[in-house]
């Protein structure tokens, strides 16, 4: 039997890290210098093994193409002005990751392979881990199917890998969202709680719709009346309304983000009264009519907080409170930095150490 805990590492003999400029990245468009590879085949895990970053060949029958049995993760790696560095809340990511293989009939991930393929791959590539203060090495393990057959059923062969991408901020200012009243991102009984492709490959046509009206995101509602709301983006989304933290409970369409359970245990560390429920678009209209509608904000790990500057809903655009003024997302947005930074005390121990 293959020991799959020892990856066979064949580090890069062509780096690209000297010709990277850390100062112009744009979100997921550069990778760092290794990839880690693991296929599943006669139902086992087959040796792990790290490559350098590279093209692979497919055929055009592979199932993932057609059927779409595509999963992934989004995490990051920090690095202080220290140099050291570390994950954060990794053990979250490989539980969804399987719970989202379950839901797509694929394999589970073993999570000492997982841990161990990471944080190998993490301190080879130590050196591609910006320093910047909202710099990060975002990471990104997903599985696919391999199987090159076109018949409709869950694939017998997959492929599961990772590679890292060097980033900045992600949004460069607080974003406009629209609320969708027709499309949606997920539908009850769904993969929405999934970190599935096909959830964002079918957010794209609403959200260039909003964009050709002049919004940055959408805020999505539930799939059966457009009434109650989802998530924002691709992230979870939080309001803050007559000084209570308020957001939409977990759903089988709305993705159990680690940001957005972090964000709960803080605020609830801080002493704020927190309501996970259903949330009406008409509510948080009401209040932000009423200005009692304090903050409003996307959360996710691409940008871990996002301010809403405005929210429109029927060609009605209501400006929220400005961003100088919002206590808990700017509390929020320093205690992650200052603690990814290793700056301080990590109570929950929610960092890995590398
Ligand atoms: C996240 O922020 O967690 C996301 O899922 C965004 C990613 C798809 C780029």
């Amino acid at each position: 039997m293959i020991d799959t805990t020892i990856i066979d590492i064949q580090t890069t003999q062509e780096s690209r890290l000297a010709e990277t400029n850390f100062d112009e990245l744009i979100f997921g468009r550069t990778f760092a210098d290794h990839m880690f590879v693991m296929d599943y085949k006669e139902g086992k895990w087959q040796k792990p093994t790290i490559r350098s970053f590279q093209n692979m060949s497919m055929s055009p029958a592979s199932s993932v193409i057609h059927y779409g049995q595509s999963i992934f993760e989004g995490m990051k790696a920090f690095k202080n002005e220290n140099g050291k560095f570390g994950l954060f809340r990794p053990d979250m990511n490989v539980k969804r990751l399987n719970k989202s293989a379950e839901r797509m009939c694929m394999p589970k991930v073993p999570e000492d392979i997982f841990m161990e393929a990471l944080t190998t791959l993490v301190k080879l590539d130590k050196d591609w881990i910006p320093k910047g203060e909202y710099s990060s090495l975002y990471i990104r393990p997903f599985l696919f199917a391999t199987d090159e057959y076109i018949g409709v059923k869950a694939s017998d062969n997959y492929r599961f890998m990772i590679f890292t991408s060097p980033v900045n901020a992600y949004y460069a200012k607080p974003v406009n969202v629209k609320v969708e009243r027709h499309y949606t991102r997920a539908a009850r009984g769904g993969t929405g709680f999934a970190k599935a492709a096909g959830n964002y490959g079918g957010s794209l046509y609403p959200a260039r719709l909003a964009n050709q009206q002049g919004y940055d995101q959408l805020l999505w509602t539930d799939s059966k009346e457009h009434k109650f709301i989802e998530e924002s983006g691709t992230m979870n989304v939080m309001f803050v309304i007559d000084g209570k933290l308020l957001t939409p409970s977990l759903s089988d369409s709305i993705l159990d983000g680690i940001t957005r359970r972090s964000v709960l245990e803080l605020v609830r560390d801080w002493g704020m009264e927190v309501e996970e429920r259903r949330i009406s678009v008409e509510e948080v209209l009401k209040a932000a009519e009423e200005n009692r509608l304090q903050e409003a904000f996307g959360c996710g790990t691409a940008a871990t907080i996002a301010h809403i500057a405005s929210i429109a809903d029927d060609e009605k655009v209501y400006d929220l409170p400005a961003i100088e003024t919002r206590e808990i997302s700017q509390r929020l947005q320093s205690y992650f930095i200052d603690l990814k930074k290793f700056r301080i005390e990590d109570k929950h121990n929610w960092m890995l150490d590398l």
